[in-house]
């Protein structure tokens, strides 16, 4: 996560991503421009496909990037809907990054309702068109946010959360994030911690965002675009989707695609590529100590066979 900050795992990510020289890029994440600003710099001979759903952060990494307008072209779009591009279709990628989730220009614009600060407006959509996270809360089954509570905030009381929600709005709309933190509050029991909060709100948040489903389509869309050796980044920060990404690099990596249970390999399959972390990367504890807000970034690197 990062906005005018240093870039999350930034060396990590381009040390790996540079690794085969110079070439086309995708940066389906932009944000801040932190990444692609970095790649730039680092690798004169680059170009860039700067994504991001979010039109005001193009705007703010088209102002920081400018410098090197030359070698970045801007497209305000989700990001598995980047390989429709003609040059990434035509030429294809020699790598690719998503840093996932949300930036910190998001994060600190109240207006954005990513927090939860007094008065702030329960919205949280990166884009500005669909339904805001108090459309979600007025408008979603008491089933549907037990399972958006459970599958993205990990939360063990998402049934009687759910229950909460559902009595409380029948008197009237859950609009601010101080009243869906009173209700968190009051329905989970026992000291409820700043993190169970985060948790919820994130959970929320991805709802408003489809993200999971974004990343399910850009992941085979992406690597089916990167030319042979080009690699693919993913930075999450929530372990469904890291684990979403885990699993796609392992699937792919995988020489034999034979149903499990054949005594002898008869696909004769050849991975697509390699994994190249067994484990994923985390933040050193200087990056910690300058940037708290990396402390759950886990990165994982796959490199398409030749
Ligand atoms: C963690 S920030 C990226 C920060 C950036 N790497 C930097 O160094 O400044 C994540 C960004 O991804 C964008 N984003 C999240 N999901 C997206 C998606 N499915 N498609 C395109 N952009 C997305 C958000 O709008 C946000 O600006």
């Amino acid at each position: 996560m990062s906005g005018y900050h240093v870039p999350v795992l930034g060396e990590e990510a381009l040390d790996v991503l540079l690794e085969a020289g110079a070439g086309f890029f995708l940066d389906g994440t932009v944000g801040g421009g932190g990444h692609t600003l970095m790649l730039l710099e680092r690798c004169p001979h680059c170009r860039v496909l700067a994504v991001d759903r979010d039109p005001e952060a193009i705007e703010a990494a088209r102002r920081r990037l400018y410098a090197h307008a030359d070698r970045v072209r801007f497209l305000a779009t989700r990001f598995d809907r980047a390989v429709d591009d003609i040059e990434v279709r035509d030429r294809g990628l020699d790598g690719a990054l998503l840093d996932l989730g949300v930036s910190s220009h998001q994060l600190d614009a109240d207006r954005r309702g990513f927090t939860f600060r007094r008065g702030a407006r329960l919205d949280m959509r990166m884009t500005p068109e669909g339904a805001s996270a108090a459309d979600v809360l007025a408008r979603a089954s008491e089933e549907e946010l037990g399972r958006i509570f459970r599958e993205y905030g990990e939360e063990r009381h998402a049934r009687r959360l759910a229950r909460a929600i559902v009595e409380a709005r029948a008197d009237r709309p859950i609009e601010t994030s101080d009243e869906l933190v009173g209700l968190v509050d009051r329905a989970l029991p026992g000291r409820v911690e700043t993190q169970d909060r985060a948790r919820i709100f994130q959970a929320l948040r991805i709802e408003v965002n489809d993200e999971i489903d974004a990343l399910e389509a850009a992941l085979p869309a992406i690597r089916d675009a990167l030319v042979g050796d080009g690699v693919l980044v993913v930075i999450a920060y929530h372990s469904l989707e890291d684990r979403i990404v885990k699993n796609a690099f392992r699937e792919w990596s995988r020489s034999c695609v034979c149903p499990p249970g054949l005594p002898i390999c008869t696909c004769r399959g050849e991975p697509l590529g390699e994994t190249l972390t067994r484990k994923p990367v985390r933040p050193g504890d200087q990056e910690l100590a300058a940037n708290p807000r990396a402390r759950s970034a886990r990165l994982r690197a796959w490199r398409k066979a030749a």
